[in-house]
């Protein structure tokens, strides 16, 4: 494939082939000298309609590190504003001789409608509340680092499942790899046919400890909820909140994982979210050379 719209159109061998450049590229980050020529000829977009702070600059890392020319768009500060639409600016962007194009938008199936009207390769860096695959693809690369293996872990992603990208694309990658995957939420930010996905549905966030060896804690998501704040921040943090006292109730060690950003004292208390457990800054170093070994392979698709 040209572009990397989701997780769901990959194969376990695609993920993996992922994983083993990634380990390349990882070693090269740790060298003196981390640049490699092996994008030289293209230039890249990132095209970003909605907010951001690590995909972006971890996207742009990749691209400077495999020595891409790199271009920055933010819809904020654009044409945008005067109604230009999205294909018209994407259109105009790659009249400048853009090969790829990074993309993040408020809407599900954006980078999809985009692959299908021009030429450049996509790479999806979030579509509403429906893909996030580089975020999943870096997951699971951490959980595969930590633990060995993703196959036969039990993984549970604890928080707003309803308007989660990250929630769906994780599903979907931890299946490809063998692991069982459990959600856990309040009902109300549950989608309502989930355990159609092949995952466990759980409600009780103790319990969901109890069972996984890994917790991908996710934040609400508040810009995408139609009803305002139900249960309120105050309400979840009381019910579904993970602070050190209740792992401590666990009588073993799971590794907890976050997308960030993280709201503290709401979805991990600091006393979770910066010991020893958790992989959250691990997660964004294994970003770049995640989004390395994507960019990498892609651009010898055309
Ligand atoms: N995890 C993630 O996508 O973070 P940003 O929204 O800051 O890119």
């Amino acid at each position: 494939t040209r572009h990397l719209l989701g997780i769901k159109g990959l194969t376990e061998s695609d993920i993996q082939l992922v994983f083993e450049t990634a380990d390349n590229f990882k070693e090269v980050l740790n060298r003196p000298i981390k640049k490699v020529p092996s994008l030289r000829d293209i230039t890249i977009a990132n095209v970003f309609f909605e907010n951001s702070t690590r995909t972006k600059l971890s996207f742009e890392l990749a691209e400077k590190r495999l020595s891409a020319d790199v271009v920055n768009f933010a819809s904020g500060s654009s044409s945008v504003k005067k109604g230009e639409t999205l294909i018209d600016t994407v259109n105009n962007i790659l009249a400048m001789k853009v090969d790829m194009v990074v993309m993040r938008h408020s809407s599900p199936g954006a980078p999809h409608f985009l692959s299908r009207h021009i030429r450049a390769n996509i790479i999806n860096a979030g579509d509403g509340t429906h893909e996030h695959p580089t975020q999943a693809l870096l997951d699971a690369f951490s959980i595969r680092e930590r633990l060995g293996d993703v196959a036969g872990k039990k993984v549970a992603i604890i928080g707003d499942i309803l308007h989660s990208r990250v929630a769906l694309s994780n599903i979907f990658c931890l299946q490809k790899l063998g692991a069982e995957v459990m959600v856990c939420g309040p009902l109300t930010l549950m989608p309502r046919h989930v355990a159609a996905l092949g995952v466990k549905v759980e409600h009780d966030v103790f319990k969901a400890l109890q069972w996984c060896d890994v917790a991908n804690v996710l934040r609400i998501q508040m810009e995408r909820q139609q009803i305002k704040y139900f249960p309120s921040l105050r309400e979840y943090s009381l019910y579904y909140g993970i602070n050190r006292r209740l792992l401590n109730r666990l009588n073993k060690e799971i590794v907890i994982m976050h997308p960030g950003p993280i709201n503290r004292g709401v979805e991990l208390n600091s006393d979770v979210a910066d010991s020893e457990n958790a992989i959250i800054l691990q997660q964004v170093e294994n970003g770049v050379a995640v989004r390395m070994a994507v960019l990498y392979l892609l651009a010898s698709v055309k």
